[in-house]
């Protein structure tokens, strides 16, 4: 099946249940998961069947209703106790990307400050991931126009280098940094996107390169240890990718590999911009040393397929996201405009928590 990323919902409420597309199996398969309880949102999040930052924040809200909804009690205390267990199951789901601990504690700020019967916080639980959900549309939307003012003004169309997957499947629709892409596209100041294959999970390959195909972007695959090699040939004039947690002076957590990107775009004198809603901004982390790194699974790296690439008796490492620091950032590009990192704690006050 083929969709126009503008029909690209990761997630979807339906009646009573939530509808995940699968990216695991994507571009192979567009399989869709139904998900009714919160235990399966959960190892749905775990097995990134969902991922990317803003789609796991907005599929922990619905999963921490999904849990609400079951609960039996009456009573408003032991009902909120039931809640934080849910909830804390949830938060352990992942731990780099902040939107999940964002959604959770908003919904947790919610069903806290609700007068009325535990029914009524139950459907007060459902509205509020419902907005999270309608929020992070159009917060994405938002981005993708501040983004096109910030892109380099140059005579001809831009070659926008992107990292892992920010886009339509990462968010609730549209995506960050792809949202970013598509705006260019729209505005028909986008020439080509380089997307990098992002080992080892390959969001890049899979995710990124299936979207922009669906939307007619054209897209040139690289592998990562090519961007270098593109950039001193001329191919680029921008990188822009998305972020998992940003701390209050700027520095950034992303997929693995941003940070190298990073230093080679400063050294190629090429801006290097990061598309985040606020909701990726962690204001109770100083710097990006406090970033916790997930490490997953080490046959992510030695397993390509079903085929095992290394002899047996390696050893291996393998974080999921690395912190690029503020000095290698050219500005981070919000839903409220775009600002240099160390500029980012006057958008404290407007986080919704
Ligand atoms: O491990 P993933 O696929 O969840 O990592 C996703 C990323 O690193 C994205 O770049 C980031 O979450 C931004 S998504 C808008």
């Amino acid at each position: 099946m083929t969709a126009s990323i503008t029909e690209v919902n990761p997630i979807i409420w339906k009646e009573d249940r939530v509808l995940l597309i699968d990216q695991t199996r994507l571009p192979a398969e567009y399989t869709v998961v139904e998900i009714c309880d919160y235990q399966s949102m959960a190892n749905a999040i775990k097995t990134m069947i969902v991922r990317g930052a803003p789609a796991i924040g907005v599929s922990a809200a619905y999963g921490l209703y999904l849990g609400a909804r079951e609960l039996q009690t009456n009573d408003r205390t032991e009902f909120l106790n039931q809640l934080e267990n849910i909830a804390e199951i949830l938060r352990s789901t992942r731990p780099t990307a902040v939107n999940l601990f964002w959604a959770i504690t908003r919904m947790m700020n919610t069903a806290r400050s609700t007068i009325g019967p535990v029914e009524h916080l139950k459907n007060v639980l459902l509205e509020t991931a419902k907005i999270i959900h309608a929020e992070d549309l159009q917060t994405c939307k938002d981005i993708g126009e501040h983004g096109l003012k910030a892109l380099p003004q140059i005579p001809d169309k831009l070659r926008i280098l992107t990292h892992c997957n920010a886009g339509a499947l990462a968010t609730a629709g549209y995506g960050t940094a792809v949202g970013v892409i598509r705006s260019a596209w729209s505005a028909g100041r986008l020439a080509r996107v380089y997307a990098d294959e992002t080992r080892p999970r390959l969001q890049g390959a899979k995710l990124t390169a299936w979207e922009c195909v669906q939307e007619g972007i054209p897209v040139t695959l690289i592998s990562d240890n090519m961007a270098a090699h593109c950039m001193k040939q001329g191919l680029i004039d921008a990188v822009v990718v998305g972020a998992d947690r940003i701390t209050a002076n700027g520095d950034a957590a992303n997929k693995i590999g941003t940070y190298s990107l990073a230093i080679v775009a400063k050294a190629h004198k090429i801006p290097f911009f990061v598309a985040a809603p606020l909701s990726t901004i962690d204001f109770s982390l100083s710097d990006g040393s406090q970033i916790p790194i997930e490490e997953r699974d080490p046959v992510e790296v030695y397993q390509v397929g079903d085929t095992r690439i290394t002899p047996v008796g390696v050893e291996f490492y393998n974080p999921a996201f690395d912190v690029t620091p503020a000095e290698l950032i050219t500005g981070i590009i919000t839903e409220f405009g775009t600002v240099a990192p160390g500029e980012i704690k006057q958008y404290q006050q407007k986080q919704a928590v």
